[in-house]
């Protein structure tokens, strides 16, 4: 549905002049994710900034507002509604686990794309769910009413527990709806959250990797950035229009409340708005806690993970075969080690740990001379305290998730302890089935596995935990080391000859193993180092980090009491938690390596001169370059190239892929996807010099629906506001 056409399509010399003007434009980004129903304390100044609605049509309580346009897509991603036929537009990395259970040999949907021709061709998605946020309240007052702050954590909890059980169920009774109440501000805030989670969801349309994810983990985190990120999904719903189970003849979901697309661009300095669900984010946190992440944790992830996919990488080049396994495994390991360097990167470049330290004096002041809340004078003292003194099990736990449990084997050696429970248990009558039901859920794991491959993190993790961890280090290890002549590769070949290490002598221990069999579960290597970790980390560690735990639960609450009683130049909005928020900034480029590098959009030329036949992350797709070098770009050209990407100051984190990026009157101009390496600080620090994030143009996935896919019908359900043809 072509509604208007409204300007003319800015050419790239335009484009090229707005951003030389950028160099001299300040940005005026705005730290901060917000809860949709307080967006009225906003308002002004998001006016002030750009914004050309009130903010009720953003968020509101009759059912209108645009909050029915999103959702949280599957258990970690946003997606948006584009039509009125419950259409919905996510990023392809949010679609690629459902697309990989979808695909096969002879339907390749990571090769060859999938775009379905007509509704009848849509695929449904087993286990997918699309979850709608109808309404939220804060239910502090109901939560915890007479609760005084410095009441016992665990027992505090206990009241509030019973208090959120009780109220969800009246909710839920009242409206019909799912009701979670979550707590906001470290506990200092209680909100229910109204929802309707949909579960007949059917795959519509996917581009091939070629475009979905070009430029793979080389490009991921990075700007300028070129991946064609989105995928299309649509919502079936019963005959009363209502969530239903997958049923045949299920209709597309019928709903007003659907996005406009403004496909006829934006410039640098342009407002805009993330609408969306941001997963996990620790503003507030004392520079004690930052420098446990700085100091400890990250450095830990980085230096484990580097031998990690070392080792994955060399054997994924050197066999097809381990490529296919463990290409989607990598991905997820090497997004997470990428990030935390760009945190890194961008915590040192801002020297945020003196930052915090400088504003911690500041609080300080303003402790000292408050009379009303007599615990916020001493409780920085007390969380760095308890901070420090965790400090040396926090380094060993670390070390035990990502080197000791880096490997494989060992990830798996709990099935052996369960097998040793079953032979154990003299109530289990037919011990060879349940045998042989554990060995069946590894299979799922040996279908991607190599053992070969493991052998060689092994060879390379150990000498990393053992070396770094005296007095965490148990001695079934330091025994079988020694056993070994002190040779990790000799070790490695040792433990290697575990059970299971190999499915088939897994499969036929599980289907022939007698009671006296357990003896062979117990002199098994990798068992017992699997026993020999579970019980330093029972002793040594556990314990002291649930402590730990609870104690800052404690403190957190009430530091973060203080700052919002205390601290009036702030405006605070509570963490991320992975419900839906608003967050609004402007167009702005960045110059990541110096002024030649300057922008704040791409396109396909540009990703054209990036394609190389030779290396999988950088393949494009023959036709796609065959519509660029015909310039056959339909009404989606823009001087002769299409916009593929943007970057905007917008405070996103880990949830919003996928999230709608709206423009000043709350049109979708694109698809949220990245933010940029240095600026993944922001899940500590925002800074608007550094923090971008990274949006997919909507012109550029209309192009390929369109130009590419060949399904043009899908953008006829549209509401588009477009560019003259
Ligand atoms: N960095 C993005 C995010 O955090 C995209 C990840 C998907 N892409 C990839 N190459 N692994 O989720
Ligand atoms: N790619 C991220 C996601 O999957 C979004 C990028 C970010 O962390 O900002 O949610």
């Amino acid at each position: 549905m072509l509604k208007q056409c409204l300007f003319s399509p800015t050419s790239i010399k335009t484009g090229f002049i707005a951003a030389l003007v950028g160099l001299f434009f300040t940005a005026n980004a705005k730290e901060g994710m917000w809860l949709p129903p307080t967006l009225k304390n906003r308002e002004n100044d998001m006016k002030k900034m750009g914004l050309q609605i009130p903010v009720s049509q953003l968020y509101n309580e009759d059912g209108t507002g645009l909050n029915n346009a999103v959702v949280l897509f599957g258990k970690g991603c946003t997606g948006e509604v584009i039509s009125s036929r419950g259409l919905v537009l996510t990023n392809h990395h949010c679609g690629y686990g459902t697309v990989q259970g979808l695909s096969s040999k002879q339907n390749d949907y990571f090769a060859d794309g999938f775009w379905a021709k007509k509704d009848e061709e849509e695929i449904p998605c087993p286990g997918l769910t699309v979850t709608f946020v109808r309404k939220m309240e804060n239910v502090t007052d109901k939560i915890i009413t007479g609760l005084a702050d410095t009441m016992n954590e665990a027992a505090r909890q206990q009241v509030v527990e019973v208090r959120i059980k009780n109220l969800e169920k009246g909710f839920k009774t009242a409206t019909g709806l799912d009701a979670m109440i979550k707590p906001y501000f470290n506990g200092n805030q209680y909100w229910v959250i109204l929802t309707e989670t949909f579960n007949d969801i059917r795959l519509v349309g996917f581009p091939p990797n070629g475009i979905g994810s070009f430029g793979g983990d080389t490009d991921n985190w990075m700007w300028p950035r070129h991946t064609g990120d989105f995928s299309m999904f649509r919502i079936y719903a019963g005959k009363d229009n209502k969530p239903a189970a997958y049923a045949k003849d299920n209709k597309p979901y019928q709903t007003k409340q659907f996005l406009t697309i403004n496909a006829s661009g934006y410039k640098e300095g342009d407002f805009t708005m993330v609408y969306g669900f941001p997963g996990t984010t620790m503003e507030y946190i004392s520079s004690y806690q930052l420098s446990q992440v700085y100091s400890i944790l990250d450095p830990i992830r980085i230096e484990a993970r580097t031998l990690r996919l070392n080792a994955w990488t060399k054997n994924m080049q050197a066999s097809r075969d381990v490529f296919l396994k463990y290409t989607s495994k990598r991905a997820g390991i090497a997004n997470g080690w990428k990030k935390w360097q760009g945190e890194l990167r961008g915590l040192r470049i801002n020297n945020v740990v003196g930052k915090k330290q400088e504003y911690e004096n500041y609080f300080q002041g303003l402790a000292s001379y408050d009379q009303n809340l007599p615990f916020a004078d001493d409780v920085l003292a007390n969380i760095a305290a308890k901070a420090t003194a965790v400090n040396d099990v926090l380094k060993a736990e670390e070390y035990i998730k990502e080197a000791v449990f880096g490997i494989e084997l060992l990830q798996n050696a709990a099935i052996l302890d369960k097998m040793l429970q079953v032979l154990r248990n003299h109530r289990i009558v037919n011990k060879n089935d349940s045998l042989v039901k554990l060995a069946k859920s590894l299979e799922g794991m040996y279908k991607n596995y190599d053992a070969a491959t493991d052998k060689e993190v092994f060879a390379s993790l150990m000498p990393l935990f053992v070396q770094k961890n005296a007095g965490y280090v148990p001695t079934s290890f330091t025994n079988q080391l020694k056993g070994q002549g002190n040779d990790y590769n000799a070790w490695a070949n040792y433990v290697f000859s575990s059970i299971i290490a190999d499915q088939n002598t897994l499969k036929s221990f599980a289907e022939t193993a007698t009671a006296a069999d357990s003896n062979r579960i117990i002199g098994d290597p990798a068992w017992l180092l699997y026993n020999g970790i579970n019980k330093v980390r029972q002793q040594h560690i556990s314990p002291y980090i649930s402590r730990y735990n609870n104690e800052m639960a404690y403190l957190n609450r009430l530091y973060m009491n203080a700052q919002m009683n205390l601290d009036k130049q702030k405006s605070f909005y509570p963490d991320a938690n992975l419900t839906l928020r608003l967050t609004y900034g402007k167009v702005a480029g960045i110059d990541p390596d110096g002024p030649a590098g300057y922008s704040f959009q791409t396109n396909l030329a540009e990703a054209v001169k990036k394609h190389n036949p030779d290396v999988e992350e950088f393949k494009m797709p023959a036709k796609l370059k065959a519509l660029h070098e015909e310039r056959d770009l339909g009404r989606w050209s823009v001087g002769g190239s299409v916009p593929i990407a943007f970057i905007a100051n917008n405070h996103t984190s880990g949830g919003n892929s996928g999230s709608p990026v709206l423009n000043a009157k709350g049109e979708l101009i694109g698809t949220n996807f990245d933010r940029i390496w240095e600026g993944t600080m922001s899940d500590l620090y925002f800074d608007e010099k550094l923090c971008r994030n990274i949006t997919l143009d909507i012109r550029y996935t209309l192009f390929i629906v369109e130009k590419f896919g060949g399904a043009g019908r899908l953008l006829k359900e549209m509401n588009i506001v477009k560019p003259c043809d």
